[in-house]
């Protein structure tokens, strides 16, 4: 199984709104650090994102990476691009290098691949952000799907989720392991059972989010109250 499991930092923020905050204040220190941030989807993390971006207009420094797409076009509602261009990339003055997921005429593993070597070539982002599903996934690291043991890969194709119609490239639990940070943000009560799933039991193949950690630096988790209610 791929991915270590080093320390873990739970931190328990009152609300979500707090929590957001907490998030957004990690980020602004590695938008100004010019850092690369791998960003995931996902409707928790938008209004921390957004913070940003009105916090810190200047992103020019900095490489913002897709931890997850959907395989479709940046116009499409499920696209993770389009979530990253709405909440940041239209809103500041200087925007990151971004590096997507989708390429046009690209079938989904065609797409892994390139991903794959880009970030062989660049190295994977330094800060990582991740969110946990209700079922213990993170990125597009479903329960018990064969990308988890995706070891010798940064990233691959995968088709396994909620919706299995759409394909999806994701970031490997090998990926998550070399950045520096991993910050996860989880929030509200329908979290509460994968939030304990995942940092309060042992790891799991069957609970994604417990085998995504920083090898060599710090997992910060970031909960609010109603997210925290079972640890
Ligand atoms: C995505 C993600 C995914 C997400 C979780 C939590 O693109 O959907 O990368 O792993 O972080 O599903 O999503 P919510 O924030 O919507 O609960």
């Amino acid at each position: 199984m791929a991915g270590a499991h080093g320390n873990v930092l739970v931190h328990v923020l009152d609300d979500e709104r707090s929590a957001a905050a907490a998030l957004a204040a990690i980020l602004v220190e590695a938008v100004e650090a010019g850092a690369s941030i791998g960003l995931s989807g996902g409707s928790t993390p938008i209004a921390a994102y957004e913070r940003v971006a009105a916090l810190e207009g200047d992103w020019g420094d900095a490489t913002v990476w897709l931890v997850d797409e959907r395989c479709v076009p940046p116009d499409d509602p499920h696209s993770n691009e389009r979530l990253v261009r709405e909440a940041v990339l239209e809103r500041v003055i200087v925007p990151p290098v971004f590096q997507g997921v989708w390429t046009p005429g690209l079938d989904p593993a065609a797409m892994a691949d390139r991903y794959d070597a880009l970030l062989r070539a660049e190295g994977v982002p330094e800060l990582v952000v991740l969110g946990v599903g209700g079922d213990g996934h993170t990125a597009s690291l479903f329960p018990s799907s064969p990308s988890l043991d995706a070891s010798d890969r940064l990233a691959v194709a995968t088709k396994a989720g909620m919706d299995p119609r759409i394909d999806r490239v994701t970031m490997t639990l090998a990926a998550i392991a070399r950045a520096d940070r991993v910050v996860f943000l989880a929030t509200g009560a329908g979290k509460a059972e994968p939030v304990r799933r995942a940092f309060k039991e042992p790891p799991s193949p069957a609970t994604p989010s417990s085998l995504a950690r920083s090898a060599a630096g710090t997992t910060t988790v970031l909960l609010d109250r109603a997210a925290a209610t079972l640890l």
